[in-house]
């Protein structure tokens, strides 16, 4: 069987580090070509994109095709050097196919047509889109599974669309067959006596189009389950066909990160490597936290092997509201961030700035203005940095603190009937990763039915969704040594989104110590103080937690549940008065720790530092990370990213010696506005991940 990480050494052992951009040179004259390659030379670029969105070229008409342009710059390219990862376009199909065939156009919830004229205009179920798909696809395969420049495949382009089309309606209804066998499972399994919506025959069931209130959860549920999967046999559809005709090259797609539409564990199981998009938004100084945790779930999907970056902006996006460009120096600081979490290259959207179509006023590496201009001078300063960090190619990035995500949880989690819309799954993710990034530690984001043995902490910031099993593999990991964080409103509902009957989270409740009877979303301006009780967190030696807690969104009416359980706080005031709020539980050999409320960041920093000291993991730096700043380490560096425009400073556990100049530096490091220093430990270290 064909391994993810052997798909990316395969191209870095030719390649080292990739380099790259997406190019589409069908938007330009061909006497521009031979400039464009000695652009992508002189920036250092050895890998592009070819054809994402070059169908209507490729096939201008159903019965004719046009390669020559796409032979001769691929001649081109080879005879620079650049290598190319190949796309199918099937993510933009010409007009000629929605205009012919109507049935290849999704639908949106209301029943409305989305027309051709932008991109995406497709239905996963349509039967005639997925048979022009394999058709276009089989012929680039035969022509060029075998062209020497092409080192990877790139499957349509951000798979992501949804139609609630006929078509999908009678795919659904297969999809629910298969997996309830009856109409009677069905009906038990979506709680159709709720509101009288038992079926009686198959073809009632359809996708939750556009209703009169709220739907039916688990149909909701099921139907992003089975969009889900309709997307990744587009994808495997075409892979499998390009495998015949390339098959020693690796087949991918480029992935959105926390994208809603689609599980991107089940993706994984299939690329032969993990490539995803991610944009920083300039304007948002701190979402270099988001994309540090996005480049943490790339590190799980690919089970702590490298993995790569295939889209980001050299500055500017043009799809915000109001699209702020980078501040010098930031491109290779958003770069560097992606390269020490595991990436083992870097890649933008794209290589020349359009001058036409919706993409107008994206940032490339060749800006409208040309070579002579600040954003190509720091994209070619990139390629030099990414050769001086060659050494990186192929090393493994795993790391021992796990976090726990699904998607299944994060759907389930969002329907409108929950109690609040106030506990954001990806917030609660964020809340949870923070105090790890203030310490310069890292994760891999993993499934909840993920092996946890190669891990020392696993942190589960929401699974509202838990299965029994993956309960029961969590709980008998900590019983065996094991420490676990476990966040609110957590393991409440099986698989169908059923709530469990008894106290909650009736799963972990031995496992947490703790259970509960009612969920309490606050009140505008209501608070609920709560305060640390005295020996039970002390016992773990870390210090207190903050004076002054309150919880402001949410609380659950719990009580302690067996021998090993602790409340580390309690409220003070308020209906909840005496009553846990933060409960630590000794089970077998490890600990447990349930957080029954929205903490303040304060106190979910001792938290999860508490967790930290049991699990015996120590943090690089001497207290925290001003929070502008990131650590990140990878094969035995340290990157020492400032996402500011202010210089800032940081205290190490440890000496170091710059990379680059071989300067040695003290415990103290200073950081230049937007500075990137990659240093080397001064004596072996046992570091997060190994
Ligand atoms: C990505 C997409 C590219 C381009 C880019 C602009 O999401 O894959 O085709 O649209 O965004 O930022």
């Amino acid at each position: 069987m064909r391994s993810r990480s052997h798909g990316l050494n395969a191209v870095t052992e030719q390649t080292g580090l990739l380099f790259g951009a997406d190019y589409n040179p069908e938007q330009w004259p061909e006497e521009t070509w031979p400039e464009d390659i000695r652009l992508m030379q002189q920036a250092g670029i050895n890998l592009v994109t070819l054809g994402v969105f070059s169908w209507a070229r490729l096939q201008p008409t159903e019965g004719t095709w046009n390669f020559g342009w796409l032979d001769r710059i691929l001649a081109l390219l080879e005879e620079g050097n650049i290598k190319v990862c190949l796309a199918t376009p099937t993510a933009s199909p010409p007009p000629w196919l929605g205009h012919r065939y109507p049935s290849t156009l999704p639908t949106d919830a209301t029943g409305t047509t989305l027309w051709y004229g932008a991109r995406n205009q497709f239905s996963p179920s349509s039967a005639v889109y997925r048979s022009a798909a394999r058709q276009v696809t089989a012929a680039l395969a035969e022509r060029y599974g075998k062209h020497p420049a092409v080192v990877m495949w790139h499957v349509g382009n951000e798979l992501g669309q949804i139609s609630y089309d006929d078509e999908a309606a009678g795919a659904f209804r297969t999809w629910l067959l298969r997996r309830y066998g009856s109409l009677g499972n069905l009906n038990t399994a979506w709680g159709t006596t709720f509101w009288s919506q038992g079926y009686s025959t198959w073809e009632e069931i359809l996708p939750p189009r556009t209703a009169p209130y709220l739907h039916n959860p688990t149909q909701v549920l099921d139907f992003k389950r089975f969009t889900s999967e309709s997307l990744l046999k587009l994808f495997t559809e075409e892979r499998d066909i390009i495998r015949q005709h390339s098959p020693d090259v690796p087949v991918t797609t480029n992935l959105m990160g926390f994208f809603r539409g689609a599980d991107y564990f089940s993706f994984a199981g299939e690329t032969d490597l993990i490539g995803n998009n991610w944009y920083t938004d300039p304007a948002q100084p701190q979402t270099w936290e988001l994309g540090a945790l996005t480049h943490d779930l790339c590190r799980g999907l690919a089970k702590g092997q490298p993995w790569l970056l295939m889209e980001s902006a050299a500055s500017a996006v043009n799809w915000r509201p109001h699209n702020s460009a980078k501040e010098p120096g930031a491109l290779l600081v958003d770069s560097l961030s992606a390269l020490a979490r595991g990436s083992d290259g870097i890649c933008f959207f794209q290589f020349r700035q359009s001058a036409f179509g919706a993409e107008r006023f994206h940032s490339a590496v060749v800006p409208l203005a040309g070579e002579d201009t600040r954003v190509f001078r720091e994209v070619a300063e990139l390629g030099c940095r990414l050769q001086d960090l060659r050494l990186l190619a192929g090393a493994p990035a795993p790391s021992r603190i796990a976090v726990l995500f699904d998607w299944d949880s994060w759907w389930a989690a969002e329907s409108p009937d929950c109690p609040t819309d106030r506990l954001g799954v990806l917030d609660q993710l964020q809340a949870y990763y923070r105090p790890l990034l203030r310490r310069g530690l890292y994760v891999e984001v993993v499934h909840p039915s993920a092996a946890l043995d190669r891990f020392d902490l696993v942190l589960v910031p929401s699974l509202f969704l838990l299965k029994d099993e993956d309960a029961a593999a969590l709980t008998s990991w900590v019983s065996q040594g094991g420490t676990a964080v476990v966040g609110p409103f957590s393991g409440l509902a099986d698989s169908n989104g059923h709530l469990r009957e008894g106290r909650f989270p009736s799963v972990l409740a031995d496992l947490l110590g703790v259970s509960g009877e009612e969920w309490r979303p606050l009140a505008d301006n209501v608070v609920l103080d709560f305060m640390e009780l005295g020996p039970a967190s002390r016992s773990v030696g870390t210090g207190q937690l903050p004076d002054a807690l309150e919880a402001s969104v949410w609380s659950e009416d719990l009580r302690l549940h067996g021998p090993g359980a602790a409340a580390v706080a309690t409220f003070t005031s308020g209906p909840l008065a005496r009553k846990p709020a933060v409960v630590r539980n000794v089970h077998g050999s490890g600990t447990a720790w349930y957080v029954g409320c929205d903490v303040p960041a304060a106190a979910l920093g001792y938290i999860v530092g508490a967790a930290l000291t049991e699990a015996g993991i120590t943090s690089p730096v001497v207290g925290e990370l001003p929070h502008d700043v990131e650590l990140a380490t990878r094969a035995g560096f340290y990157f020492l990213l400032n996402h500011s425009p202010e210089p800032r400073t940081v205290t190490l556990t440890e000496q170091s010696v710059d990379l680059l100049t071989g300067e040695a530096h003290g415990l103290h490091v200073s950081l230049d506005p937007y500075g990137a220093l990659v240093l080397k430990h001064s004596f072996d270290h046992i570091e997060n991940g190994n």
